[in-house]
């Protein structure tokens, strides 16, 4: 391993003087009050960082940058090659817009602690909410556009909140999607109704806001800015939350993974110095939505945080207008390093395989290009490295840490590189392969991956309102342990490797979905007995749901009708993002003697990797019939 990095220094410190290591990350954030206890093993469910801290997100987000002069420096460049359009916005302007947004959030009533949903596109508004909420206290629970509303919905009657912030449409390639419909039917089928919501109208489309609920965002900017109001930071604990963003989880409800102030400002401003190695003032662009968690991290905290400036750009990796667009934005905004999925990469490389329009662009000032969200597969991470001739690092982590679990930390002096793994645990995180027992298995031994409590600050500290399940879901199966329901090992030199998860959880182009969620959807179309869904092999997405029907004895209704169907109802019900499009009709499904549906095994069998015949199956021909079904399907 190199030499010159700090990494096992500063690991090894991280762990045996864990407060000592966070009291001097939390130099870097400004406190209206320091901790009381760097970190208190008494609180929650396993101890709080910076308990008795009071801070605000948005003041080190904002506040301290201008204040410091930096006010006429790029906090925000948007691009969007969808509208044809590039934003520029300076911190002192930014400041200005969610000063004024926190405002007329405070005249709805609007306060510490109170829940408001933005359900929003990617335009430089969103970043003004998520901070404007963040200002004044307010939780706010982002909800990605492409879900449908029955999922806005249940997110809704989870987080009940008081306002909810959303667009009139966000805009796909060749379509607008319209956000009101979906917002009126979602608050139509909860249960806890916000009494407001604010839209911001794009001129692609312009919806009809309904009066005494709706209120057009332009019109209370403009008589808030002529009435001159500005909302103050709100001092909040540093345990107090930022906000909450679901997750799937192994059922149809998913998760509200909680996010504090304090532990998340000092993780995060940590991360943009030594894990990606950038400097305030540089430009940085993560090519995520702000509706997952890499969004939000590092397309609105983390950056801001650093003082640095951030790309948000509103378009696709390929089409927009072709597979040269993210060379583009790097070249025209001379962004240093960016963020993606691999899929976005396997996208660029499917078009434009031997980098043809990437020649086109001066990329002289790009160091570094991170991958996460799904496993970086080794072909997709050399081509990137042979094209960009700059190091590729992928990086693993999940929206409970809300920051890397194992990385490959740029700033502290870059470790080699193996294909395949993420390579080592960061600061805070103790990362151990364990066996059923809990029990650490030797080095490159596949078990389940789990993280040493107490997690690092920035992790997750509970599940919004149900604390319980926070602790069955993680706690309780390895004592002592987080679980990540992630496999895997780690190799004789420490790195960790991530080979896929243990529960129902998919992958698709980067997006977490539970396929335990789609089957509650297919299980609940009227003609359909049995289901199961799984995901298969795919060469961009990495992984697209299948879904397998049994119909109920009787159906005269033909198989393909039945399956068109179903496809409509989980982009219905689920949204267009599950990429959801291939259901397949079969006599039966293969299960174990004891009722379990073999879904391993017809994985193996679609993805045309070798299986054998579980002992345990109760008919082997099964197996015959499912291998057929595929056969013209896939
Ligand atoms: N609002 C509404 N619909 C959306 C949406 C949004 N914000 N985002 C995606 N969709 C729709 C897409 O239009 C598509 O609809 P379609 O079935 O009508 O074509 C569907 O959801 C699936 O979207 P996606 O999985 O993104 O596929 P795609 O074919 O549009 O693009 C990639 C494929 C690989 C280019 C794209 O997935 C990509 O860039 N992925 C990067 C992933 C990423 O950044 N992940 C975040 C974690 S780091
Ligand atoms: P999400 O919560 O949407 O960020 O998804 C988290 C899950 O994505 C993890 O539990 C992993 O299964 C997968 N994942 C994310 N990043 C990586 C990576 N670099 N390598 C392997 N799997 C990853």
């Amino acid at each position: 391993m190199s030499a010159a990095s700090r990494y096992h220094e500063v690991h090894a410190r991280s762990l045996q003087d864990p407060e000592g290591f966070w009291a001097e990350a939390a130099r870097a954030i400004d406190w209206i009050e320091p901790a009381k206890k760097v970190f208190d093993p008494t609180m929650g469910a396993y101890g709080r960082w910076f308990a008795g801290a009071v801070v605000n997100t948005c003041y080190n987000a904002l506040d301290r940058h201008v204040a410091a002069g930096r006010g006429d420096q790029l906090a925000l460049i948007h691009d969007s090659p969808l509208t044809n359009s590039v934003t520029r916005i300076t911190y002192a302007e930014m400041l200005r817009e969610v000063q004024t947004l926190a405002a007329i959030m405070q005249d709805f009533g609007v306060g510490k602690g109170d829940r408001v949903i933005l359900y929003m596109p990617m335009v430089p508004e969103a970043m003004v909410a998520m901070l404007a909420c963040a200002r004044i206290g307010a939780v706010h629970s982002v909800v990605f556009g492409g879900f449908a509303a029955k999922e806005l919905a249940t997110r809704i009657d989870d987080a009940t909140p008081k306002l909810v912030l959303s667009a009139s449409c966000g805009i796909e390639p060749g379509r607008i999607v319209q956000y009101k419909p979906l917002l009126d039917q979602a608050i139509e089928l909860s249960d806890n109704r916000p009494k407001a919501c604010i839209i911001l109208q794009r001129p692609e489309h312009v919806c009809e806001l309904k009066p005494g609920r709706d209120y057009d965002w332009a019109a209370l900017r403009k008589s808030a800015l002529a009435n001159g109001k500005l909302a103050a930071c709100v001092p909040v604990l540093a345990t107090d939350p930022l906000y909450v963003l679901y997750t799937s989880g192994t059922t149809g409800k998913p998760k509200g993974v909680v996010r504090d102030n304090g532990g998340h400002l000092v993780a995060l401003k940590w991360s943009m110095e030594y894990l990606y190695g950038i400097k305030p003032g540089e430009v940085w662009w993560c090519g995520s939505d702000i509706g997952w968690v890499v969004g939000h991290s590092y397309i609105i905290y983390g950056p801001l945080i650093h003082g640095a400036t951030s790309v948000m750009y509103e378009g696709k990796p390929v089409g927009t207008p072709d597979a040269g667009a993210f060379w583009r934005v790097i070249a025209d905004h001379k962004a240093v390093a960016l963020f993606t999925a691999p899929t976005a990469f396997r996208a660029i490389r499917k078009e434009d395989p031997e980098g043809t329009l990437l020649r086109q662009y001066d990329l002289s000032q790009f160091r570094t290009l991170f991958l996460a969200g799904e496993r970086a597969d080794p072909p997709t991470v050399e081509w990137a490295e042979q094209q960009l001739k700059v190091p590729v690092i992928d990086h693993w982590w999940q929206t409970e840490t809300g920051w890397c679990i194992a990385g490959n930390p740029v700033g502290l002096g870059l470790l080699p590189v193996k294909h395949g793994s993420p390579t080592v645990p960061m600061p805070g995180y103790q990362v151990d392969i364990v066996d059923e027992a809990a029990k650490p298995v030797p080095a490159n031994t596949m078990g389940s991956i789990v993280i040493k409590l107490p997690m690092p600050p920035g992790c997750l500290p509970t599940l919004w309102q149900q604390e319980d399940r926070f602790k069955e879901s993680y706690l309780s199966e390895f004592p002592g342990y987080y679980k990540t329901s992630d496999a895997g090992f780690k190799d004789e030199d420490g790195y960790v490797f991530v080979m896929g998860r243990t529960d129902d959880i998919i992958n698709v182009a980067g997006h977490r979905l539970s396929t335990g969620g789609m089957e509650e959807i297919l299980a609940s179309h009227p003609d359909v007995a049995e289901c199961a869904v799984l995901g298969i092999k795919d060469a961009i997405k990495g992984e697209v749901p299948c879904g397998f029907l049994v119909l109920k004895a009787g159906v005269a209704r033909s198989p393909s009708v039945i399956e068109k169907e179903i496809v409509a109802l989980v982009r219905d019900k689920l949204g267009p993002v599950a990429a959801f499009k291939l259901a397949i009709t079969v006599g039966r499904l293969p299960k174990t003697r004891s009722g379990k549906i073999l879904r391993g095994t017809i994985k193996k069998i679609a993805d045309g990797e070798q299986w054998s015949m579980p002992a345990t199956i109760e008919d082997p021909k099964v197996l015959e019939e499912i291998g057929e079904a595929l056969k013209s399907r896939v």
